[in-house]
């Protein structure tokens, strides 16, 4: 008889201690009883597992209590032919129970995966053994190391799964009497092969590739140590699991399960891992808003974006991406134009790249509609302003489209530093009103800001919140205050910045000390890429700001050296080129400014104490935005500065680092 174990944790299955004790002594029964000769495991609530309990790590990590390797290694012992049937998401810790089946199957819709190196882990419950052992030992080394999952149809073409069934349900159900492998049982059958017998994992061999025999195997590895980041800036765990894996070439299985099971304890207290695993945690809290009443969020089938400019289009492009009809309306045909053109240029890319299929794009492309009148936006479920960052004419926009757009709709700005309440009120409906603040490019970066005005909705902000996840959007919720959560930040990180250049720190060189510190740019790279004349316009409006006080700006704004789009501005650009190259007038006129102002030089920091008071600056800033309320909590700025701004994420973020060095101080 076929016993059926299902995994039922909702809810995603997560094996934690606990639930791994039920499923250990439901496979311990099966053992024992002499009428099971076979077993399947699959799952409930539509996963088949998401692996290891995350949580299970916060608290002190024990592997002497019982784990998924106690499941694993009963599965391992047995004579019973087991036969992991997925159907949903197969992740970490429960993938690598289905490796330790003989026998896996897989709906269509399942995604199966080892992502552990996301949380700064390896897999540790055999996963580095086995899945080199079952599938092209590279394309093996490459998915842990990409922690990303692989489609049914992809797994069946690795090797990683025997057979794609339409239904784990029907096959379950209707063969009762012998492993759920409905077609492929009776294939067997009708060569005469008889029922599914044992085939361990554990015991096959390790293909490499022909070229590669065994003198090759330390060129694979050094290659793939090449490949990764060094260990201090965020490859700790990468290097771990290539060394895993080396296991899983050259050692015997139990010793090589050995080595794997002490690297994963010894990963589990690092500090990429802890903070890495701050940011799982931190993600999932965003859209739990203390005190706001439960509501049901809207369905947006249709958007519309005004004004076609830069962020518009991206807008524009993000809602298509998602499957959303968009509307532009832009006045000037000239921008219609090169909207279209920018349209059109990604989509071609996308198609080049192999990402979309020529059909798809075309698709795309043909969702996203433009017009020179407002009233082609009357039936759309949503409307994003994104025209010039000015008060005035965001005003007049929202004056004209709140007569017009269907009641119930909800309208959003997209602007990056001015009064949400202040548009808000000259609509008939504060209530349907939110900041929806993109970062460019609005098609690629991840991260989007949910303004709350002091009138939105619990329903407006839940469609916010359901919208983003469409979108592909993480989203975190801000109060309506001056640069929101990020941008505010960024005025005092930017900020320090110069003051070091101003003490006679070459620009470049803060860059460069910025990098090492894991930021994915350097702060006057920044500025040049956004362009000066942006924070030149802010600064004119805010003259309180630090940053407006400092000359700089002025100075390269009346230079018309505004960054990239001008081909100079902190560096030099070649013609067409995005290269920086360190420009000597800029440190000259630094040292002329100083000299005026009477700013005292100091040249000679170290990179680290350039990294350490730039970001002691971001810090102290967020330490206010809590205070003042703007942001929920630390968690929600570190995702801010992670999606929104390059900050290394195995440093968890800039308020997880402070709390990490206070607590190491
Ligand atoms: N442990 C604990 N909780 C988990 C979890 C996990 N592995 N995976 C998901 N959850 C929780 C989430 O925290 C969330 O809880 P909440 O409702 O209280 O906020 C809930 O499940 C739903 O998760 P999502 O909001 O993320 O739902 P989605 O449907 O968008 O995504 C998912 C589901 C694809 C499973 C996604 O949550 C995910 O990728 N989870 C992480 C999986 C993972 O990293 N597994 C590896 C664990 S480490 C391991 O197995 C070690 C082993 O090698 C020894
Ligand atoms: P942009 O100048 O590229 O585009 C603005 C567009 O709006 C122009 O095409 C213009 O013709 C159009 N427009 C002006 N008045 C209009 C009206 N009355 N009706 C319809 N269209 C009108 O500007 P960009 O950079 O796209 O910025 C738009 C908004 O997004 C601003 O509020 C800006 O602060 C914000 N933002 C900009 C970011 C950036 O990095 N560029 C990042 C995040 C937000």
């Amino acid at each position: 008889m076929n016993k059926v174990i299902t995994l039922d944790n909702p809810p995603v299955n997560a094996l934690s201690f606990k639930y791994s004790e039920k499923i250990l002594k439901e496979i311990e029964d099966a053992e024992n009883d002499p009428s099971v000769t076979s077993v399947t495991v699959t799952g409930a609530n539509g996963f088949f597992s998401a692996g290891v309990d995350v949580n299970d790590f916060q608290k002190d990590w024990d592997p002497s209590g019982t784990t998924v390797r106690d499941i694993i290694e009963t599965i391992e012992r047995s004579d019973k032919v087991f036969v992991a049937a997925i159907d949903g998401v197969a992740l970490g810790g429960a993938l690598e129970l289905a490796l330790a089946c003989d026998r896996r199957v897989a709906t269509p819709r399942s995604k199966l995966g080892l992502p552990e190196i996301k949380l700064g882990l390896i897999p540790g419950a055999g996963g580095t053994q086995r899945l080199p052992r079952l599938i092209p030992p590279q394309e093996a080394l490459q998915m842990m190391l990409k922690g990303e999952t692989v489609s049914a149809e992809r797994a069946l073409e690795l090797g990683l799964i025997d057979e794609v069934i339409p239904d784990v349900m029907v096959s379950v159900s209707n063969h009762p009497e012998h492993v759920i492998l409905s077609s492929a049982s009776s294939v067997r059958e009708s060569k005469g092969e008889g029922p599914l017998k044992k085939r361990r994992v554990s015991e096959m061999r390790v293909q490499l590739p022909a070229t590669a025999q065994a003198f090759a195997l330390p060129y694979i590895i050094a290659e793939a140590h090449k490949s990764v980041p060094p260990e201090e800036n965020g490859g700790l765990a990468a290097h771990k699991l290539i060394d895993a894996v080396q296991a899983a070439f050259e050692l015997p299985f139990p010793r090589g399960l050995a080595r794997e099971y002490r690297l994963f304890d010894e990963l589990v207290a690092s500090a990429p891992s802890l903070a890495l695993r701050h940011l799982f945690f931190a993600e999932r809290e965003l859209s739990k808003i203390p005190g706001l009443p439960p509501a049901e969020p809207l369905e947006i089938k249709t958007a519309g974006v005004v004004g076609g400019g830069t962020m518009g289009t991206g807008i524009a492009i993000t809602f298509a991406n998602a499957g959303i009809p968009v509307t532009i309306v832009e006045p000037n045909a000239d921008q219609i134009g090169k909207s279209r053109q920018t349209i059109f240029g990604m989509f071609m890319h996308q198609v080049k790249r192999g990402r979309l299929t020529q059909e798809e794009a075309w698709k795309r492309g043909q969702s996203i509609a433009f017009s020179e009148d407002y009233a082609a936006l009357a039936d759309c479920d949503l409307v994003i302003e994104a025209v010039f960052e000015n008060m005035a004419v965001k005003k007049e926009v929202f004056g004209k489209l709140d007569p017009l757009v269907k009641p119930g709709a909800i309208l959003a700005s997209n602007t990056s530093t001015l009064d949400i309440d202040e548009m808000a009120a000259i609509t008939k409906r504060p209530e349907q009103f939110l900041g929806l603040h993109f970062f460019a490019p609005a098609n690629i970066m991840k991260l989007l800001e949910i303004v709350r005005g002091k009138a939105t909705s619990a329903q407006t902000l839940a469609t916010a919140f359901k919208l983003a996840k469409k979108l592909r959007k993480v989203a975190v919720l801000s109060a309506n205050a001056f640069g929101f959560i990020g941008n505010r930040m960024f005025f005092e990180y930017t900020r320090e910045a110069v003051a070091l250049a101003e003490e006679g720190v070459p620009p470049a060189r803060i860059d460069v000390a910025m990098k090492k510190f894991g930021m994915a740019m350097g702060p006057f790279a920044t500025f040049d890429l956004s362009g000066i004349d942006v924070f030149w316009h802010v600064a004119q409006g805010r003259p309180d700001l630090e940053l407006a006080r400092t000359p700089i700006l002025d100075r390269l704004y009346e230079q018309e050296r505004l960054g990239q789009k001008t081909g100079k501005g902190f560096y030099k650009y070649a013609e067409g080129s995005r290269e920086a190259i360190r420009d000597k007038e800029i440190e000259q006129l630094f040292a002329e400014l100083a000299k005026k102002a009477g700013v005292k030089q100091n040249p000679d920091v170290s990179d680290e104490e350039i990294a350490s008071r730039i970001i002691g600056a971001l810090i102290m800033s967020g330490e206010e935005i809590l205070r003042d309320g703007v942001a929920l909590r630390p968690g929600d700025i570190d995702i801010v500065w992670i999606y929104g701004y390059g900050f290394p994420p195995y440093r968890g973020g800039p308020m997880f680092y402070s709390q990490e060095a206070l607590a190491h101080a």
